[in-house]
């Protein structure tokens, strides 16, 4: 079988792929439009790999000279696609730019290569519906940063073989990521239905004037997030009860009635942008923002290596 990965776009998340890839010993290909990007992409995946090795933070079953040997970039895609058992595209996500990738792999690779997508809005049939081998489409949707936080939602479009998303499932499995797979597409998929539907009830909290800007990401970050780093909202109702039934027979109705209070669905525009604008960036001002980034993946490398110890 074989070994190889296609990586199509060497952003952020492009690089990420690679590295988790490589971390298992695929053979991995890199290409990009732009010649320049593969080669900042190589200096920085070497770079990365080296200061995860030295800090005790590497992933896979390899060392870090062994796991960039891995990796090679090309500027012809060809290179990148043929024989290889999946590509992943990370393009920038611009709906015509996908298909237009995508039509490019198709015609190269052979009817075995699984295309997986790292969209984080498009439904996969918005990009495949042309394509000779849309049967093997799936979305694999990583959480930034990948290389900590190791969920991909894998998503089919309706026209995709089951047996691909089986496929694609094993491979995160086999590099050490958290798969969890949709039977069908819907808008958001999961991970962000799930973070809309908060977001949309911070945006009404602060408009209501209920808690400012910062308390209401301390309900998360020192609250709810605390368990649900560890436990989901639905394990942690089963434990906060004596079961699932007992927690529904207790507060059903409190969440019931709580629900109808919520306001209804408000654009995010008019003065209260400016207004959560103004009070984050008293928390964390334009120019720091890498530095608090870089804070942000120390902080769940711990977090990943705790969890990793309780396991
Ligand atoms: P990026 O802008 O960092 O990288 C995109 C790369 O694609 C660039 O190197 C660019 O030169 C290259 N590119 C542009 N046109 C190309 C073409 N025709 N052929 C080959 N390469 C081409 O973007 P990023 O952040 O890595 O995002 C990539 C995908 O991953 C997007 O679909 C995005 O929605 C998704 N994603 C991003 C996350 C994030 O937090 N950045 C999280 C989860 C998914």
């Amino acid at each position: 079988m074989s070994r190889k990965i296609g990586i199509v776009g060497s952003g952020l998340i492009g690089r990420s792929w690679a590295m988790l890839f490589a971390g298992v010993g695929y053979q991995v290909v890199i290409y990009d439009i732009e010649a320049k990007q593969i080669e900042s992409a190589l200096v920085d995946i070497e770079q990365q790999l080296k200061s995860l090795e030295k800090n005790g933070l590497l992933r896979g079953k390899l060392n870090s000279s062994q796991q960039f040997a891995c990796i090679k970039g090309t500027n012809k895609l060809e290179e990148a696609v043929r024989d290889a058992v999946l590509v992943q595209e990370c393009v920038p996500e611009n709906l015509e730019l996908k298909r237009k990738v995508w039509k490019g792999v198709d015609d190269i690779a052979g009817p075995s290569t699984i295309f997986s997508s790292s969209t984080s809005t498009f439904l996969p049939s918005l990009f495949s519906d042309h394509l000779k081998n849309k049967k093997n489409i799936v979305v694999s949707h990583p959480v930034n940063p990948p290389y900590y936080v190791p969920l991909v939602e894998i998503i089919p479009a309706p026209w995709t073989d089951p047996a691909v998303a089986k496929k694609t499932r094993a491979i995160m499995e086999e590099i050490g990521q958290t798969p969890v797979s949709l039977s069908k597409e819907v808008p958001g998929f999961v991970v962000n239905r799930l973070q809309y539907a908060l977001l949309n009830e911070t945006w009404n909290l602060v408009a209501d004037g209920v808690l400012d800007v910062k308390d209401i990401d301390k309900v998360m970050s020192d609250g709810l997030g605390m368990r649900y780093a560890f436990l989901g909202p639905l394990e942690t109702t089963h434990l906060n009860a004596e079961g699932f039934v007992d927690y529904c027979d207790k507060y059903a109705n409190t969440i019931y009635s709580v629900s109808k209070d919520f306001k209804p669905l408000q654009k995010w525009e008019g003065p209260q942008v400016g207004e959560i604008a103004k009070q984050l960036e008293n928390m964390v001002p334009k120019d720091k923002l890498q530095e608090r980034r870089n804070w942000r993946d120390l902080a769940l490398t711990k977090l990943s290596q705790l969890k990793k110890s309780l396991q």
